[in-house]
């Protein structure tokens, strides 16, 4: 047991696994030095950041030490580490003596890049310019209580991701690591644990030259400490499936893996018990409904045993996507007894469902069709970088789901665990997808370096991982392989793939194959024909793959990976306006881009040579209705990629949501294509163009309605109806002049939705509001305040670009970061000043650990009227 216990650092939805909250759960006499806790040590660590590796240790010199940490994932021989110590005894930092109290006190998690600036020497707009790079220590000191050592309870740590080369010592002694940055991993401290002090030191490294996109860089996840006793249930070691389900009944498998740490032969009994979950707590609620009968094994000292079980449960209420079915959620309870005494007791939340993979009506989810509505992410969160935190993931996926967004792909690596628990309580569908490369590089570092070893034990613990959670609909082995068309491809992939379906037989295995054609060996072996782009047609081609994958392949199902990666600015049009649905972004007349100011038009017609606009998405998937649907790139803008601008921008023009999280204008298309029973109208562009007095200003219009009218300056610009391929209706030759524009929507004849603007006059104020104005003071929840310059009628002043100040006026709370979306923007994220970008500033504001009261939130710019929002910290 700790002495001094870390306060759980998301609040209501961290768990420990230390007792159980309903009171049915618990029939054996438990013994506290014997039973599983599992305690956050993410308060209170020291860091220090090196440019240049200040000692002579690397991954390489660390290698034959560091390869045994997989063992546990690899299914045919294993490693042993090399007879004699590990390098670092002469490493300074690895010291339990030396004094790190000049280092950066902090708690994770952390993300030592974020709130660095634009210039990072060697970091290129593709990593976003930060400084990810150097090598990272973080130490620790952990006190355990001598009782704990005395039961020779076996403790462990879990570290949900540290970007990347993990390397760790306690006590000076080394004890593992894990270099994928994105795999969660564990490592037994047991035997270099001792009661008193402890010193946890972890290092780890960042190439230069690593990523396509923003890694983040440190211990960006939760980190826990786990102790139990040496009869527990391993690592991952739970595997629920629902292999039957009807209306009345539903089978639930449950298999266990037991790992005894001790010396000697234990009987141990296992016992498993399914509640229904507490979607909020993440604890069971209720009676147990069904049991999965005791039984008996014997295991062996240092040895593992499966123990596999069965149990039905009545009526089951079923986990399946809004807003057609529900996210219903249940949890299995597995005990384990020695002698009549508990010594461990894990929970497992899971769902029943079935999902079926069909080749003509795509994915059907407890035997209904669900079109996959889906998007591609990246793991940051904005200015908030990669440092993982519940709220700023759980708004994300909120702003997705409040536009139909149905399904999400987890491009191009595994995801904090707190974020699929979030995609299960919400019914969000996932890919869950693992690489970006394999033995081939795409970027000189990337993970292509250490594939040959660590492919295996990192696919193998990412599917233990998530195995068990309802929203994963399948996984995804790599995205754009770059030896997906060759011989390689296929013998690789085989390998891959017949590991995740050794995993999980539940669910069909999908890749994002862009050169791959039908006949290619790794199209033959995949599962789930997953097309980056080719579906559509790249670019202006209209010449779409899915026929001839189609007719290949008549028994696999096939959707869009990977779609669109529209290109846009949040505010900005550019004229004149293309003609085209869909046009290659370029700087030249109607090509969508300005070289000067850097940005891309809005109109969201725009794309890359390998891409396409939405609409042009959307028709070839209505035109080839087989296809299971599509995940757009990218549902938010993400730092890095800054694609046309990527040697100059920070970060990414494809989201449809942007960095700050001001939905981009094309989130009223998807809205309007993903929830049609939505009664909707979006009209673009804004109306206040001194400029353009006499200009032809297209006027567009995305509504869930079919028909539409428009009014210039309150004169009917005539009605337009949608054809059949029609996403959006057009006014094209509009002639600007100011005054207001309003649009009226139609549906079957009737009126359905309107949106209109006005010419603005000057800004004289800004207007202050948060998303939410009551946060828990747990010093990890947030709130996000958006600043909108507007003018005396508070309209939004479209080109606002007034420098804003934030303040904490009064109370516990504190500005982290602040963002307007622009990619353009080199202001350290953490400046509380930032221009407005479109007329909006974001701030991110979270309450102190342990407070209560009031927060007055203040925004300011020169001459204009300060706003400003109160928020209760409770
Ligand atoms: C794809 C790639 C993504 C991203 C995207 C940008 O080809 O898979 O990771 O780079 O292009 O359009």
């Amino acid at each position: 047991m700790l002495v001094s216990q870390d306060l759980l650092l998301y609040g209501l939805l961290a768990s420990t696994n230390f007792g159980l909250t309903t009171a049915s759960a618990i029939k054996r006499p438990r013994s506290a030095t014997t039973t599983r806790e599992r305690t956050s040590i993410n308060a209170d660590w020291r860091f220090e950041r090196f440019v240049d590796a200040p000692d002579s240790l690397s991954y390489e010199t660390l290698r034959p030490w560091i390869l045994p940490s997989a063992n546990n994932f690899l299914n045919g021989d294993k490693y042993e580490a090399p007879g004699e110590e590990a390098p670092g005894s002469d490493v300074e930092f690895i010291q339990p003596d030396f004094d790190d109290q000049g280092w950066e006190q902090l708690d994770l998690p952390h993300d030592w890049a974020i709130t660095g600036t634009f210039d990072a020497p060697g970091v290129e707009g593709g990593l976003g310019r930060l400084p990810i790079n150097g090598v990272g220590w973080y130490r620790k000191t952990l006190s355990l209580e001598d009782e704990l050592i005395a039961s020779g309870k076996s403790i462990f740590l879990d570290v949900d991701g540290a970007m990347s080369y993990a390397a760790v010592w306690l006590n000076g002694k080394f004890v593992g690591g894990w270099p994928f940055g994105y795999n969660s991993f564990r490592l037994d401290l047991t035997p270099f644990a001792k009661s008193g002090e402890n010193q946890l030191v972890i290092r780890l490294e960042n190439l230069l030259d690593s990523s396509r996109w923003y890694p983040g860089a440190g211990i960006y996840r939760n980190v826990w400490l786990v102790t139990a006793s040496p009869v527990h249930v391993a690592h991952f070691g739970t595997y629920v499936t629902t292999p039957s389900v009807s209306a009345d009944e539903a089978t639930v498998d449950v298999a266990i893996e037991i790992e005894n740490a001790g010396n000697s032969t234990s009987q141990v009994e296992i016992e498993t018990k399914i509640y229904e979950l507490d979607p909020t707590s993440r604890k069971p609620t209720g009676d147990s409904l069904a049991t999965v009968k005791s039984t008996r094994v014997a295991v062996e000292g240092k040895s593992k045993q499966a123990v596999n079980g069965s149990t039905t449960v009545a009526n089951p209420k079923l986990w399946g996507p809004p807003p057609s079915q529900k996210p219903n959620e249940y949890i299995a309870v597995s005990t384990l007894s020695i002698n009549g005494t508990e010594v461990d007791s894990y929970e497992t939340p899971f769902g029943i469902r079935t999902v079926q993979y069909d080749p003509l009506k795509g994915i059907l989810l407890n035997g209904e069709p669900v079109r996959v509505y889906g998007t591609c992410n990246h793991h940051d969160l904005g200015s908030l970088g990669a440092a993982f935190n519940y709220r700023a993931a759980e708004r994300q996926i909120q702003m997705l789901q409040d536009m139909g967004n149905n399904a999400l792909r987890t491009s191009h690596n595994p995801p904090a665990p707190e974020f699929l628990d979030i995609a299960d309580r919400l019914g969000l569908m996932v890919q869950d997808e693992i690489f970006d490369t394999w033995s081939f590089p795409k970027v000189k570092n990337d993970f292509h370096r250490i594939f040959k070893e660590w492919h295996e034990p990192d696919l193998r613990s990412f599917i233990r991982r998530d195995r068990n959670h309802p929203s994963i609909i399948a996984w995804s082995i790599g995205n754009e392989i770059p030896e997906q068309a060759n011989s390689t491809g296929g013998e690789t992939g085989k390998i891959l793939q017949d590991i995740a379906h050794a995993e999980d037989p539940t669910r069909q295995v999908t890749n994002g194959l862009n050169t791959a054609k039908p006949g290619s060996p790794f199209t033959d072996v995949i599962d789930i024909i997953g097309l980056n782009y080719q579906g559509e047609g790249k670019g202006n081609s209209w010449v779409s793959t899915f026929p001839d994958f189609q007719k290949a392949y008549p028994n696999k199902m096939i959707w869009s990976t990977e779609s669109a990666s529209t290109v846009a600015s949040r505010g900005i049009y550019i004229f004149p306006v293309h003609s085209n649905i869909s046009t290659i972004v370029g700087a030249g007349p109607g090509e969508g881009a300005d070289p000067e100011t850097q940005q891309v038009s809005a109109y969201g017609l725009y794309a890359p040579p390998w891409a396409a606009s939405q609409d042009k998405v959307f028709e070839q998937q209505d035109k080839h209705p087989y296809v299971a649907g599509e995940f757009v790139w990218t549902g938010w803008d993400y730092i890095g990629e800054p694609t046309p601008y990527d040697n100059s921008s920070r970060s990414s023009y494809f989201g449809i949501i942007d960095l700050a999280g001001f939905p981009k204008e094309r989130y009223y298309l998807y809205q309007s294509r993903w929830r049609p029973e939505l009664a909707q109208a979006k009209l673009i562009p804004h109306w206040t163009w001194p400029d353009r007095v006499g200009k032809v200003t297209p006027v567009h219009v995305f509504t869930s309605g079919d028909e539409a009218e428009l009014f210039v300056n309150d004169v009917s610009a005539g009605r337009k109806k949608k054809g059949q391929y029609d996403y959006r209706l057009r006014w094209d030759n509009v002639t600007y002049s100011p005054g207001s524009i309003r649009v009226v929507a139609y549906k079957d004849g009737k009126e359905w939705a309107s949106d209109s603007h006005v010419t603005v006059s000057e800004a004289t104020a800004l207007n202050v509001t948060a998303d939410r104005t009551t946060i828990r003071g747990d010093g990890q929840d947030l709130s996000f305040i958006t600043v909108a310059v507007v003018d005396k009628d508070g309209n939004t002043i479209p080109q606002g670009d007034n420098e804003i100040t934030f303040s904490v006026s009064s109370g516990p709370g504190k500005i982290i970061s602040t963002d307007n979306g622009d990619a353009t923007d080199m202001v350290p994220f953490p400046s509380h000043s930032r221009k407005a970008f479109s007329g909006l500033a974001l701030a991110i504001v979270k309450a102190e650990a342990g407070s209560q009261g009031e927060i007055v939130i203040e925004a300011k710019a020169d001459g204009l009227t300060a706003g400003k929002v109160v928020l209760t910290a409770s």
